[in-house]
């Protein structure tokens, strides 16, 4: 079975409340959504293999440690994972980044794919997927499947905001997966939209609606 890590983190939870706030206008969400997948990255990699290298300080020489392993592609779930990715990058500017468009078919709920682009060397790269929700984990899945179909073999998924029945449903379909998010909430309601939430994420990023 796959991890779940919350990371409740001050400076994130803080963000978090501003982000959920429905008075926060478009232009400090976006900024928000930005701060927080930084400081998720800094816990993300965490677990990043390193190497030693030798190296001269204008002291002497020094071994001293680089990362090592393989390289890193970034797959922000189109379109509010659009939001995840500068933020990340910041951190890692190296990553490649894919994408993946599907949206939720607002009578189903069952995710639509309408795009996939990745890097050409996806069996030499460990993925991150991002979107800021985890609702009923269909849009999760379906990236993860579209991925695997093509070759990856090491990803993780990262989100803002997850519902339980998201999680549950992302661990069932891929327990090689770990997930990693800022906070779980209570549920989903009727219209498939998580409780307390944030509202529609992709509407809240680009100001549509
Ligand atoms: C939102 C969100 C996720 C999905 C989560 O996207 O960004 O991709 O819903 O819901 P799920 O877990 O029930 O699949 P949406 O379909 O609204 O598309 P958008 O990003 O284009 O607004
Ligand atoms: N997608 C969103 O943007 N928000 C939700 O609460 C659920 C799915």
């Amino acid at each position: 079975m796959s991890r779940v890590y919350v990371f409740d983190h001050p400076l994130i939870q803080h963000k978090l409340t501003y982000i959920r706030d429905k008075n926060t206008g478009t232009k400090e969400f976006r900024e928000l959504v930005d701060e927080v997948a930084t400081l998720m990255a800094f816990e993300i990699t965490r677990d990043l293999p390193t190497e030693e290298i030798e190296i001269e300080t204008p002291i002497t020489k020094a071994k001293t440690r680089v990362l090592a392993g393989k390289k890193i592609a970034l797959v922000p779930i189109l379109r509010a994972g659009i939001g995840m990715v500068d933020g990340v990058l910041k951190l890692i500017p190296a990553a490649k980044v894919g994408h993946i468009g599907l949206y939720r078919d607002p009578e189903t709920l069952k995710p639509v794919e309408y795009y996939v682009k990745l890097p050409q060397d996806v069996k030499d790269r460990d993925f991150i997927v991002v979107d800021p929700m985890l609702a009923t984990g269909g849009s999760a899945v379906e990236a993860i499947n579209a991925l695997k179909k093509r070759g990856a073999t090491n990803i993780k998924f990262m989100c803002l905001i997850a519902a339980p029945e998201g999680v549950e449903a992302l661990q069932k379909a891929h327990p090689d997966v770990d997930i990693f998010i800022a906070a779980l909430d209570e549920k989903l309601n009727e219209h498939g939209y998580i409780v307390p939430g944030l509202g529609d994420a992709g509407d809240r990023l680009f100001g549509t609606k």
